[in-house]
Protein backbone atom coordinates (compact mmCIF):
# COMPACT_ATOMS: atom_id res chain seq x y z
CA UNK A 1 0.00 0.00 0.00
CA UNK A 2 1.55 3.26 -0.98
CA UNK A 3 -0.27 5.97 0.55
CA UNK A 4 0.05 9.62 -1.41
CA UNK A 5 0.15 13.13 0.44
CA UNK A 6 -2.53 14.63 -2.63
CA UNK A 7 -4.99 13.01 -5.15
CA UNK A 8 -6.54 13.75 -8.28
CA UNK A 9 -10.18 13.07 -8.35
CA UNK A 10 -12.23 12.40 -11.55
CA UNK A 11 -15.37 11.35 -11.49
CA UNK A 12 -16.41 8.50 -13.32
CA UNK A 13 -18.99 10.82 -15.15
CA UNK A 14 -16.51 12.76 -16.75
CA UNK A 15 -15.26 10.45 -19.27
CA UNK A 16 -18.87 10.67 -20.92
CA UNK A 17 -19.34 14.80 -20.53
CA UNK A 18 -15.86 15.09 -22.09
CA UNK A 19 -16.41 12.88 -25.18
CA UNK A 20 -19.75 15.26 -25.56
CA UNK A 21 -17.43 18.22 -25.48
CA UNK A 22 -14.74 16.36 -27.99
CA UNK A 23 -17.95 15.72 -30.55
CA UNK A 24 -19.38 18.86 -30.12
CA UNK A 25 -15.86 20.70 -31.34
CA UNK A 26 -16.93 23.86 -29.10
CA UNK A 27 -13.86 23.88 -26.59
CA UNK A 28 -13.70 27.22 -26.20
CA UNK A 29 -15.76 29.44 -23.41
CA UNK A 30 -19.29 28.99 -23.98
CA UNK A 31 -22.65 27.26 -22.63
CA UNK A 32 -20.83 24.50 -20.26
CA UNK A 33 -18.65 27.49 -18.22
CA UNK A 34 -21.98 29.52 -17.83
CA UNK A 35 -23.73 26.02 -16.91
CA UNK A 36 -20.76 25.29 -14.62
CA UNK A 37 -20.54 28.47 -12.95
CA UNK A 38 -24.75 28.56 -12.67
CA UNK A 39 -24.13 24.95 -10.64
CA UNK A 40 -20.96 26.28 -8.09
CA UNK A 41 -23.31 28.92 -7.13
CA UNK A 42 -26.07 26.65 -6.48
CA UNK A 43 -23.92 24.22 -5.17
CA UNK A 44 -21.95 26.71 -2.24
CA UNK A 45 -24.84 29.43 -2.34
CA UNK A 46 -21.99 31.71 -3.27
CA UNK A 47 -23.75 35.36 -4.41
CA UNK A 48 -21.93 34.82 -7.48
CA UNK A 49 -18.93 33.52 -9.57
CA UNK A 50 -16.55 34.16 -12.50
CA UNK A 51 -14.28 31.13 -13.61
CA UNK A 52 -10.98 31.66 -15.08
CA UNK A 53 -8.23 29.81 -16.26
CA UNK A 54 -6.17 29.33 -12.57
CA UNK A 55 -6.55 30.09 -9.26
CA UNK A 56 -2.92 32.48 -9.79
CA UNK A 57 -5.39 34.39 -12.82
CA UNK A 58 -7.99 35.03 -10.32
CA UNK A 59 -5.46 36.22 -7.97
CA UNK A 60 -4.18 38.87 -10.53
CA UNK A 61 -8.14 39.80 -11.27
CA UNK A 62 -8.76 40.15 -7.92
CA UNK A 63 -5.66 43.23 -7.39
CA UNK A 64 -6.62 44.53 -11.44
CA UNK A 65 -9.72 44.76 -10.08
CA UNK A 66 -9.21 46.66 -7.24
CA UNK A 67 -6.81 49.06 -8.72
CA UNK A 68 -3.91 47.84 -7.46
CA UNK A 69 -0.50 49.52 -9.26
CA UNK A 70 3.06 50.24 -8.81
CA UNK A 71 4.21 51.31 -5.28
CA UNK A 72 1.17 50.12 -3.80
CA UNK A 73 1.83 47.79 -0.52
CA UNK A 74 0.31 44.68 -0.16
CA UNK A 75 0.32 42.98 2.79
CA UNK A 76 0.31 39.46 3.07
CA UNK A 77 1.32 36.17 4.37
CA UNK A 78 4.52 34.16 3.55
CA UNK A 79 3.01 30.56 4.53
CA UNK A 80 1.40 30.36 0.87
CA UNK A 81 2.41 28.94 -2.22
CA UNK A 82 4.45 31.60 -4.46
CA UNK A 83 1.33 32.28 -6.84
CA UNK A 84 0.06 34.78 -4.14
CA UNK A 85 3.45 37.23 -3.90
CA UNK A 86 3.95 36.65 -8.01
CA UNK A 87 0.68 38.22 -8.55
CA UNK A 88 1.54 41.34 -6.62
CA UNK A 89 4.60 41.85 -8.32
CA UNK A 90 3.33 41.22 -11.88
CA UNK A 91 1.08 44.80 -10.41
CA UNK A 92 4.44 46.03 -9.61
CA UNK A 93 3.28 46.45 -6.20
CA UNK A 94 5.16 45.74 -2.84
CA UNK A 95 4.65 42.85 -0.96
CA UNK A 96 5.01 43.25 2.87
CA UNK A 97 5.12 39.76 4.56
CA UNK A 98 3.15 40.08 7.67
CA UNK A 99 4.02 37.23 10.65
CA UNK A 100 1.37 33.89 10.65
CA UNK A 101 -0.06 32.57 14.21
CA UNK A 102 2.15 29.16 14.88
CA UNK A 103 -0.95 27.56 15.23
CA UNK A 104 -2.66 27.78 12.12
CA UNK A 105 -0.41 29.29 9.79
CA UNK A 106 -2.67 31.69 9.12
CA UNK A 107 -1.98 35.52 8.70
CA UNK A 108 -1.76 37.30 12.37
CA UNK A 109 -4.08 40.04 12.41
CA UNK A 110 -2.09 42.10 15.28
CA UNK A 111 0.85 41.66 12.95
CA UNK A 112 -1.48 43.23 9.60
CA UNK A 113 -1.82 45.86 12.19
CA UNK A 114 1.65 46.76 12.92
CA UNK A 115 2.54 46.35 9.00
CA UNK A 116 0.36 48.99 7.89
CA UNK A 117 1.81 52.40 6.36
CA UNK A 118 0.54 55.27 4.21
CA UNK A 119 0.90 52.92 1.05
CA UNK A 120 -1.21 49.87 2.35
CA UNK A 121 -3.49 49.11 -0.26
CA UNK A 122 -4.65 45.57 0.13
CA UNK A 123 -4.59 42.62 2.71
CA UNK A 124 -4.65 39.24 1.08
CA UNK A 125 -5.53 36.31 3.81
CA UNK A 126 -4.30 32.72 2.96
CA UNK A 127 -7.09 30.01 4.63
CA UNK A 128 -3.93 27.76 4.77
CA UNK A 129 -4.92 24.65 4.41
CA UNK A 130 -8.92 25.61 3.85
CA UNK A 131 -9.30 27.00 7.45
CA UNK A 132 -10.61 30.12 7.76
CA UNK A 133 -8.48 32.81 8.85
CA UNK A 134 -9.39 35.58 11.93
CA UNK A 135 -11.97 37.12 8.77
CA UNK A 136 -13.55 39.31 11.83
CA UNK A 137 -10.62 41.07 13.15
CA UNK A 138 -9.37 41.18 9.50
CA UNK A 139 -12.07 43.46 7.73
CA UNK A 140 -12.28 45.60 11.04
CA UNK A 141 -8.59 46.63 10.66
CA UNK A 142 -9.06 46.74 7.01
CA UNK A 143 -12.77 49.11 7.10
CA UNK A 144 -10.77 50.98 9.74
CA UNK A 145 -7.96 51.88 7.35
CA UNK A 146 -10.07 51.74 4.32
CA UNK A 147 -8.48 49.03 2.80
CA UNK A 148 -9.55 45.66 0.24
CA UNK A 149 -9.41 42.42 1.52
CA UNK A 150 -8.33 39.51 -1.05
CA UNK A 151 -8.94 35.86 0.04
CA UNK A 152 -6.64 33.36 -1.34
CA UNK A 153 -9.10 30.75 -0.41
CA UNK A 154 -7.33 28.26 -3.44
CA UNK A 155 -7.73 25.60 -0.35
CA UNK A 156 -10.60 26.38 1.08
CA UNK A 157 -13.47 25.60 -0.99
CA UNK A 158 -16.67 24.83 1.15
CA UNK A 159 -14.96 25.65 4.48
CA UNK A 160 -17.31 28.46 6.40
CA UNK A 161 -16.38 31.33 9.07
CA UNK A 162 -19.65 32.24 11.33
CA UNK A 163 -21.59 30.51 9.71
CA UNK A 164 -21.01 32.33 6.55
CA UNK A 165 -19.41 30.60 3.00
CA UNK A 166 -16.03 31.38 2.08
CA UNK A 167 -16.85 33.36 -1.14
CA UNK A 168 -19.49 35.66 0.48
CA UNK A 169 -17.06 37.44 3.00
CA UNK A 170 -14.88 40.03 1.66
CA UNK A 171 -14.24 42.63 -0.96
CA UNK A 172 -12.77 39.09 -3.12
CA UNK A 173 -11.83 35.78 -2.88
CA UNK A 174 -10.27 33.04 -4.92
CA UNK A 175 -10.68 29.23 -5.40
CA UNK A 176 -8.27 26.83 -7.14
CA UNK A 177 -9.23 24.57 -9.48
CA UNK A 178 -5.78 23.10 -10.21
CA UNK A 179 -5.44 19.02 -9.89
CA UNK A 180 -5.04 18.35 -6.73
CA UNK A 181 -7.58 20.56 -5.56
CA UNK A 182 -10.75 18.99 -3.63
CA UNK A 183 -12.39 20.30 -7.38
CA UNK A 184 -10.48 20.04 -10.39
CA UNK A 185 -11.09 21.39 -14.01
CA UNK A 186 -7.63 20.11 -14.65
CA UNK A 187 -6.43 23.50 -14.56
CA UNK A 188 -8.96 26.53 -13.19
CA UNK A 189 -9.97 28.85 -10.51
CA UNK A 190 -13.13 31.14 -9.80
CA UNK A 191 -13.43 34.96 -7.93
CA UNK A 192 -16.27 35.55 -6.10
CA UNK A 193 -16.46 39.68 -6.05
CA UNK A 194 -18.62 41.23 -2.95
CA UNK A 195 -19.98 44.29 -5.47
CA UNK A 196 -22.26 43.45 -7.90
CA UNK A 197 -21.39 45.91 -10.12
CA UNK A 198 -17.72 44.58 -10.13
CA UNK A 199 -19.05 41.37 -11.21
CA UNK A 200 -19.30 42.60 -15.10
CA UNK A 201 -15.45 44.69 -14.96
CA UNK A 202 -14.76 40.92 -13.77
CA UNK A 203 -16.06 39.19 -16.52
CA UNK A 204 -14.59 41.60 -19.19
CA UNK A 205 -11.22 41.17 -17.95
CA UNK A 206 -11.06 37.81 -18.38
CA UNK A 207 -11.32 37.96 -22.14
CA UNK A 208 -9.25 41.46 -23.14
CA UNK A 209 -11.80 43.85 -21.90
CA UNK A 210 -14.57 42.50 -23.97
CA UNK A 211 -17.95 41.99 -22.85
CA UNK A 212 -18.75 38.51 -24.67
CA UNK A 213 -22.64 38.42 -23.20
CA UNK A 214 -23.51 41.86 -25.47
CA UNK A 215 -21.60 41.49 -28.86
CA UNK A 216 -23.37 41.88 -31.88
CA UNK A 217 -21.88 40.19 -34.89
CA UNK A 218 -21.45 42.74 -37.85
CA UNK A 219 -23.05 42.02 -41.33
CA UNK A 220 -19.37 41.16 -42.32
CA UNK A 221 -19.20 38.73 -39.77
CA UNK A 222 -16.79 40.62 -37.33
CA UNK A 223 -17.73 40.71 -33.55
CA UNK A 224 -18.03 44.59 -32.94
CA UNK A 225 -15.99 45.66 -30.09
CA UNK A 226 -14.01 49.08 -28.66
CA UNK A 227 -11.70 47.72 -26.16
CA UNK A 228 -10.99 50.34 -24.05
CA UNK A 229 -9.16 48.58 -21.17
CA UNK A 230 -6.55 46.33 -20.76
CA UNK A 231 -7.98 43.01 -20.59
CA UNK A 232 -6.29 39.64 -20.36
CA UNK A 233 -7.05 35.75 -21.83
CA UNK A 234 -7.95 34.21 -18.37
CA UNK A 235 -11.36 32.87 -19.31
CA UNK A 236 -12.07 28.85 -18.82
CA UNK A 237 -12.95 26.85 -21.43
CA UNK A 238 -15.63 24.33 -22.00
CA UNK A 239 -13.68 21.18 -21.78
CA UNK A 240 -12.53 22.23 -18.09
CA UNK A 241 -16.22 23.50 -17.43
CA UNK A 242 -16.95 20.20 -17.77
CA UNK A 243 -14.90 18.04 -16.02
CA UNK A 244 -15.59 20.79 -13.21
CA UNK A 245 -19.16 19.96 -13.91
CA UNK A 246 -18.72 16.10 -13.55
CA UNK A 247 -16.36 16.63 -10.45
CA UNK A 248 -18.93 19.27 -9.01
CA UNK A 249 -22.01 16.42 -8.98
CA UNK A 250 -19.97 14.07 -5.59
CA UNK A 251 -18.66 17.41 -4.32
CA UNK A 252 -20.77 17.66 -1.26
CA UNK A 253 -20.17 13.77 -0.54
CA UNK A 254 -16.55 14.26 -0.71
CA UNK A 255 -16.25 17.11 1.52
CA UNK A 256 -18.41 15.16 4.18
CA UNK A 257 -16.09 12.07 3.93
CA UNK A 258 -13.29 14.47 4.19
CA UNK A 259 -14.31 16.13 7.37
CA UNK A 260 -15.05 12.98 8.85
CA UNK A 261 -11.52 11.66 7.96
CA UNK A 262 -10.02 15.25 9.42
CA UNK A 263 -12.68 14.81 12.55
CA UNK A 264 -11.15 10.90 13.60
CA UNK A 265 -7.46 12.27 12.63
CA UNK A 266 -8.48 14.98 15.39
CA UNK A 267 -9.69 12.78 18.16
CA UNK A 268 -6.77 10.25 17.96
CA UNK A 269 -3.91 12.43 17.11
CA UNK A 270 -4.60 15.36 19.77
CA UNK A 271 -2.33 13.50 22.63
CA UNK A 272 0.06 12.24 21.35
CA UNK A 273 3.62 13.53 22.64
CA UNK A 274 5.49 15.05 20.14
CA UNK A 275 2.65 16.36 18.29
CA UNK A 276 0.91 19.47 18.22
CA UNK A 277 -2.55 19.16 15.99
CA UNK A 278 -2.99 22.73 14.17
CA UNK A 279 -5.78 24.76 16.05
CA UNK A 280 -9.53 24.24 15.05
CA UNK A 281 -12.21 26.83 16.66
CA UNK A 282 -15.74 25.72 16.79
CA UNK A 283 -17.02 29.40 15.18
CA UNK A 284 -14.96 27.73 11.66
CA UNK A 285 -15.15 24.75 9.65
CA UNK A 286 -12.43 23.92 7.46
CA UNK A 287 -12.26 22.73 4.14
CA UNK A 288 -9.27 20.36 5.14
CA UNK A 289 -7.66 20.50 2.00
CA UNK A 290 -4.59 19.69 4.04
CA UNK A 291 -4.09 18.13 7.72
CA UNK A 292 -0.94 20.09 9.36
CA UNK A 293 0.37 19.78 12.94
CA UNK A 294 3.81 20.34 14.59
CA UNK A 295 6.59 17.47 14.87
CA UNK A 296 9.42 17.16 17.08
CA UNK A 297 12.04 15.36 15.12
CA UNK A 298 10.64 16.05 11.82
CA UNK A 299 13.07 13.94 9.79
CA UNK A 300 12.12 10.43 11.83
CA UNK A 301 8.39 11.57 11.43
CA UNK A 302 8.67 11.60 7.58
CA UNK A 303 11.11 8.15 8.15
CA UNK A 304 9.09 6.63 9.73
CA UNK A 305 5.65 7.40 7.60
CA UNK A 306 7.94 6.38 4.76
CA UNK A 307 9.25 3.22 5.76
CA UNK A 308 5.50 2.42 6.39
CA UNK A 309 4.56 3.53 2.21
CA UNK A 310 2.78 6.55 3.57
CA UNK A 311 3.73 10.28 2.33
CA UNK A 312 4.47 13.00 5.05
CA UNK A 313 5.13 16.26 3.65
CA UNK A 314 5.86 20.03 4.41
CA UNK A 315 3.46 21.61 2.46
CA UNK A 316 5.53 24.91 1.50
CA UNK A 317 8.15 26.86 3.28
CA UNK A 318 7.58 30.36 3.86
CA UNK A 319 7.67 31.99 0.35
CA UNK A 320 9.70 35.19 1.79
CA UNK A 321 12.85 33.00 1.57
CA UNK A 322 12.85 33.07 -2.65
CA UNK A 323 15.27 36.02 -3.94
CA UNK A 324 12.23 37.45 -6.15
CA UNK A 325 10.20 38.31 -2.69
CA UNK A 326 13.68 39.40 -1.35
CA UNK A 327 14.97 36.84 1.31
CA UNK A 328 14.33 35.40 4.44
CA UNK A 329 12.47 38.10 7.04
CA UNK A 330 14.08 37.08 10.18
CA UNK A 331 10.77 39.53 11.90
CA UNK A 332 8.55 36.68 10.73
CA UNK A 333 9.33 34.82 14.00
CA UNK A 334 5.86 32.41 14.11
CA UNK A 335 7.03 32.00 10.04
CA UNK A 336 9.91 31.14 11.04
CA UNK A 337 8.98 28.73 14.28
CA UNK A 338 6.42 27.25 11.43
CA UNK A 339 9.30 26.73 9.07
CA UNK A 340 10.76 24.44 11.38
CA UNK A 341 8.11 22.23 12.76
CA UNK A 342 4.97 22.01 9.98
CA UNK A 343 3.94 18.91 8.51
CA UNK A 344 1.22 17.32 6.58
CA UNK A 345 -0.38 13.99 6.51
CA UNK A 346 -2.21 12.54 3.91
CA UNK A 347 -6.17 13.53 3.64
CA UNK A 348 -8.25 13.70 0.36
CA UNK A 349 -10.77 11.29 -1.00
CA UNK A 350 -8.80 8.28 -1.37
CA UNK A 351 -8.42 8.01 2.47
CA UNK A 352 -11.08 6.16 3.83
CA UNK A 353 -10.98 4.80 7.54
CA UNK A 354 -8.89 1.77 6.76
CA UNK A 355 -6.18 3.47 5.79
CA UNK A 356 -6.82 6.91 7.99
CA UNK A 357 -6.50 3.89 10.70
CA UNK A 358 -3.22 2.73 9.33
CA UNK A 359 -1.52 5.86 9.51
CA UNK A 360 -2.80 7.00 13.06
CA UNK A 361 -1.57 3.34 14.01
CA UNK A 362 2.01 4.00 12.23
CA UNK A 363 1.94 7.54 14.11
CA UNK A 364 1.33 6.03 17.31
CA UNK A 365 4.15 3.08 17.15
CA UNK A 366 6.50 6.73 17.68
CA UNK A 367 9.29 7.64 15.85
C1 LIG B 1 -2.39 29.10 -1.55
C2 LIG B 1 -2.41 29.04 -3.04
N1 LIG B 1 -2.71 30.15 -3.73
C3 LIG B 1 -2.75 30.15 -5.08
C4 LIG B 1 -2.48 29.03 -5.81
C5 LIG B 1 -2.50 29.08 -7.29
O1 LIG B 1 -3.53 28.33 -7.84
P1 LIG B 1 -3.40 27.77 -9.35
O2 LIG B 1 -2.40 26.66 -9.33
O3 LIG B 1 -4.78 27.30 -9.66
O4 LIG B 1 -2.97 28.89 -10.19
C6 LIG B 1 -2.16 27.84 -5.13
C7 LIG B 1 -1.90 26.62 -5.90
O5 LIG B 1 -1.82 25.54 -5.47
C8 LIG B 1 -2.11 27.84 -3.72
O6 LIG B 1 -1.80 26.74 -3.03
Amino acid sequence: MNIPIFNTYIDKKANKYLENVLKSTFLSEGKLVKKFEKKLVNSFDFHNITTVNSGTSALHLALVLAGIKENDEVIMPAQTFIATGMVVIQQKAKIVFADIQYETGNICPKSIQEKITEKTKAIIVVHWGGYPCDMDEINEIAKKKNLIVIEDAAHALGATYKNKIIGNISDYTCFSFQAIKHLTTGDGGAICVSDENNIINAKKKRWFGINRENLEMSFLGERTYNVTELGFKYHLNDYAAALGLANLLSIQKRLKHIENIADFYRENLQNIAGIQLFEQKNDRTSANWLFGMHVENRENFVKKLQEAKISASVVHLGIDKNEIFGGKKEDLIQQRKFDATQIHIPIHYQIDMKKAKYIIEIIKKGW
